[in-house]
């Protein structure tokens, strides 16, 4: 669809990798890059903090971007084992991820927290990928669309646009689970998400709403061409360079 925001293919690696892992993931990912004519997407590699270094000297200039995991809402201080914004900035992220289900659940997180650390994220130049989803038990009582709308307006800071956002919705059921919503569904939820954008960001059509949930090769290309979906966040098959590439390569 002309008009259409640049696709964004993301690799959540979440806790997995080592330097050494990390060098041989993105070195391959930034071969293929390199070795492509022309790319019709934008690749993001988000790796566990530790392994920054490594994955933006092996991406180089191949144009592959680096993000983060998460960030604290606060530019410094006594916050022991947390990361600022502005130090991802430091080591070269242009992306950082802020609300994954897995956080929500892990830390604790609410929607005003996620606020807090995507303003903080835009504060410090980065563009923050604020995910929402629903469970399943909010799907099984036909709560998904409201609930993830609900997540939307009160995890977005005020005044975002198409620069300064991505948004990625991943039901929490599908995550890491090999089970997808149908493409109706995705549909749904995406047209869904668009208008809300419309309300509450600026040039709203231009912010990027990724789908995440086992989003595999196989699946890549029937999701990708759903009208809204303007990417993927990937977990598992991003931590393998051939079906990560496949899933670019889907778009
Ligand atoms: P998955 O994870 O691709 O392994 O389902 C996606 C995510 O949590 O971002």
């Amino acid at each position: 669809m002309s008009g259409s925001p640049i696709p964004l293919i993301a690799g959540n690696w979440k806790m997995h990798g080592s330097r050494g892992f990390a060098e041989g993931l993105a070195g391959s990912l930034a071969g293929c890059m390199s070795n492509a004519s022309a790319t019709a997407f934008e690749m993001l590699l988000c790796p566990p903090t530790p392994l920054l270094g490594e994955v933006r000297d092996a991406v180089g200039t191949s144009g592959i971007f680096i993000g983060g995991q998460d960030c604290h809402t606060a530019e410094h201080g006594p916050h022991t084992g947390d990361i600022a914004a502005g130090m991802l900035a430091d080591a070269g992220c242009a992306y950082v991820i802020v609300g994954h289900s897995e956080r929500r659940a892990d830390h604790a997180e609410d929607d005003a927290m996620v606020t807090a650390k995507a303003a903080a994220a835009q504060s410090a130049g980065l563009v923050p990928v604020v995910c929402v989803g629903e469970t399943m038990d909010e799907r099984d009582v036909g709560q998904a669309v409201a609930v993830v709308m609900d997540q939307l307006r009160g995890s977005v800071p005020v005044g975002s646009s198409g620069d300064t956002l991505v948004v990625a919705y991943e039901p929490v059921w599908a995550i890491g689970t090999g089970r997808t919503p149908t493409l109706a569904d995705i549909k749904e939820v995406h047209d869904a998400i668009r208008l809300v954008l419309a309300d509450i960001a600026d040039e709203g059509d231009r912010v990027r709403i990724l789908y995440g949930g086992s989003v595999k090769p196989e699946n890549a290309r029937k999701i990708l061409n759903i009208d809204n979906v303007n990417g993927a966040l990937v977990g598992g098959a991003s931590l393998k360079a051939e079906e990560f590439w496949a899933i670019a390569q889907a778009v």
